[in-house]
């Protein structure tokens, strides 16, 4: 059994589908503070398997304790964190509180419970605004200053699990650094769900699609690149997903004893704000309302990946593009406003 650790979520939910589809029987952990169980509902139709769900705090050593004892657990994929920017930097405490004990606790059960593989979800928050030398970005960029609680719960994560490998090596983990994970499963039925006003561009420019906001804000159009405007490296949730699973095989089939490593998971490929912008307007047929405001405070100009590393080790590449990223989430956001809220507040 698999141990999905906030596989209620946005990225947990697609991974929990993925690790069914691939014939493991999965256990979903979540407090729930951040998404609802009735994902559970959607992940069945989508894969015709419910996962074990358990609703949990993962800050409560003695109920992880209890959680390994109750199961028999094989690899773990830790997605349960608390992870809004700007909340962090309000409620540091909180932040280090959730991120790092959790990860304290599930280490501690790991040990006594001989479970050996975790897969730790970390970002490319680590690597900051890198230096033109360093872009794209490998594996081996410097890690800069943390910018903010959140990303420093990050990178002081990769540290303990890297301490914690070094000290019992019969313990195995990897961290992977995601770039801009935005879209949804193709079937429309699971997708990002951001509570409030969503900060993140492609929640917001779906929201505008819709008509739930205004009008987009595209935060700079004076950066230096092509077209003003900032750039990052989108990846499909989906494509995402089939790397955690690749990245668990690893360790789990065969005895192949690697120590910490962490790999890039980008496409390899950086878009602008109007890019994104484009593609949406051309996947849903809608003109969207936006205009060019300030700079917002804290953006980092230009980053993508370089993902050779990850491609010749894990053997895993991204499949999907830029416009099956807005397609995908056009579709899920239209779902849930036509069909899934309707049906939630009539129950
Ligand atoms: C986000 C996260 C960061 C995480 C990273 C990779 C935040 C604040 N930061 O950063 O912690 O490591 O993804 O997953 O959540 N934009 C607009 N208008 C909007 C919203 C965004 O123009 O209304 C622009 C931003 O200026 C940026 C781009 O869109 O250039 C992407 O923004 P966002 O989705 O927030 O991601 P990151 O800033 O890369």
């Amino acid at each position: 059994m698999i141990l999905v650790t906030g596989g209620a979520g946005y990225i947990g939910s697609h991974t929990t589908v993925v690790l069914q589809e691939a014939g493991y029987e999965v256990l979903v952990v979540d407090n729930l503070s951040n998404s609802d169980a009735g994902v559970m509902d959607r992940i069945e139709k989508i894969t015709g398997k419910r996962p074990v769900f358990e609703e949990m705090d993962l800050v409560d050593a003695a109920k992880v304790d209890a959680l390994f004892a109750k199961y028999s657990i094989e690899g773990i994929i830790h997605f349960a964190a608390s992870k809004a920017v700007g909340e962090s930097v309000q409620k540091p405490l909180l932040y280090y509180r959730n991120n790092l004990q959790s990860l304290m606790n599930l280490l501690d059960a790991m040990k006594k419970y001989e479970v050996k593989n975790i897969v730790f979800s970390s970002s490319c928050t680590v690597y900051g605004q890198p230096s033109e030398e360093y872009l794209p970005v490998t594996e081996n960029a410097p890690i800069q200053v943390a910018l903010s609680p959140y990303g420093n719960t990050k990178q002081i994560c990769e540290e303990i699990l890297r301490d914690s490998i070094y000290a019992h090596p019969e313990l195995q983990g990897v961290a992977l650094r995601y770039f801009n994970p935005v879209g949804a499963h193709p079937s429309a039925l699971i997708g990002e769900l951001p509570i409030g006003v969503p900060q993140n561009l492609m929640p917001f420019i779906t929201q505008t699609g819709i008509g739930l906001r205004q009008g987009l804000k595209v935060f700079g159009g004076d950066y230096s690149t092509p077209d003003g405007t900032c750039i990052r490296d989108y990846i499909h949730v989906v494509d995402l997903a089939k790397a955690h699973l690749i990245a668990l095989e690893r360790y789990m089939k065969g005895n192949n004893k690697k120590g910490f490593e962490w790999f890039n998971l980008g496409t390899g490929t950086g878009s602008s704000v109007l890019e994104v912008i484009k593609s949406f307007e051309k996947m849903s047929g809608k003109q969207l309302a936006y205009e060019i405001v300030d700079r917002r405070e804290g953006d980092i100009e230009q980053i993508w990946a370089d993902t050779t590393i990850a491609n010749e080790e894990l053997g895993w590449k991204s499949e999907l593009g830029l416009d099956e990223m807005t397609d995908s989430a056009w579709k899920w956001e239209k779902y849930y406003n036509e069909v899934l809220k309707p049906s939630i507040s009539e129950a």
